[in-house]
């Protein structure tokens, strides 16, 4: 499966294109950069610097810096660390972005492989949105869409009610659902399901220890955050979570619904069912057990 991750690196971000990388199912094609967990420059110095460290040789693309229609990004510093690498710093410029923005990028490769490109969102929706503006036809184009993002049935991360992710850009999520691709929602309703402890990522870091040892070291500052704030032993496969579900759909309950996003108000970032927008696949539950598992066996088997 043709695949591109679009990504605010991030810690849970690194994890799952660690995964992508060792999972044999995944032809991982590119990076597609955009602000959240961090400053998109940061975002897209993370993912040249995460995808040498996988040996792999895929661009990455550069994009949205803000939400549609705002100027300024506060990034999620207190959660991933002042570069989005928790208290890991310092991260070398690796190469270089490729020459398209983010949206060009994406809307390039759907053409080029038209039917096949799967597209995983784990960011803010800017980048997805920008590029259904750019062509009409991007939507038709991508085989599905599969976003982390969301908290339809559970409450929010970020405020009661909204997801980071969404919360991040609520104009561009609302726009994606308004006329999305085929789309699968990985939300907090499930990725909560899926936490990954301390002692796992010590097990990990024995198993793998380049990529595990680097994923140990960056999510101490994460976990601690999980702990003090959430009051949680793990913090949350949520990118994982999502790139599994591209290839693991029998691990998941899902349900069918339109999705409207609150783009104002005290309740911003809020996804609401809505039968009056079409229909998207909305994961309710997962065997969280199962993708923890999953996840370790394969990035236990990188270098
Ligand atoms: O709410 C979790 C999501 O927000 C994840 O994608 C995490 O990386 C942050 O971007
Ligand atoms: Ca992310």
């Amino acid at each position: 499966m043709k695949l591109i991750i679009d990504t605010d690196p991030g810690i849970d971000d690194a994890m799952a294109i660690a995964y992508a990388a060792a999972a044999p199912e995944i032809d991982l094609i590119g990076l597609t950069a955009v602000f959240g967990n961090t400053h998109v420059h940061q975002s897209s110095r993370n993912a040249r610097f995460l995808q040498h460290k996988l040996g792999l040789d895929i661009p990455v693309a550069e994009g949205a810096a803000t939400a549609i229609g705002r100027e300024c990004h506060a990034p999620s510093e207190h959660v991933h660390g002042p570069e989005g690498f928790g208290d890991v710093t310092d991260i070398p410029e690796i190469g270089s972005n490729h020459p398209m923005p983010a949206a060009e990028f994406l809307v390039d490769m759907a053409r080029q492989h038209k039917g096949e490109l799967v597209v995983c969102a784990v960011g803010p929706l800017t980048n997805i949105a920008a590029a259904m503006r750019l062509d009409s036809e991007f939507a038709q184009n991508i085989k599905r869409l599969v976003v982390m993002g969301g908290a339809v049935y559970c409450p929010g991360n970020v405020t009661p009610h909204a997801e980071a992710n969404i919360y991040h850009d609520a104009q561009a999520a609302d726009e994606v659902f308004a006329a999305p691709p085929p789309t699968i929602l990985v939300g907090l309703d499930v990725t909560l399901k899926t936490l990954y402890e301390t002692a796992d990522f010590q097990a990990l870091a024995e198993q793998s220890p380049h990529m595990g040892g680097f994923l140990r070291d960056i999510s101490r500052f994460y976990l601690k955050f999980y702990k003090e704030v959430g009051g949680l032993e793990g913090c949350g496969l949520h990118d994982s979570t999502a790139v599994i579900a591209c290839t693991h759909e029998p691990m998941f309950e899902m349900v069918e619904t339109g999705l409207t996003v609150v783009t104002e108000g005290e309740e911003i970032g809020a996804t609401r069912p809505d039968p009056s927008r079409p229909t998207v696949r909305v994961c309710r539950d997962v065997d969280g057990a199962g993708v923890v598992r999953l996840f370790t066996e394969r990035v236990a088997s990188l270098p």
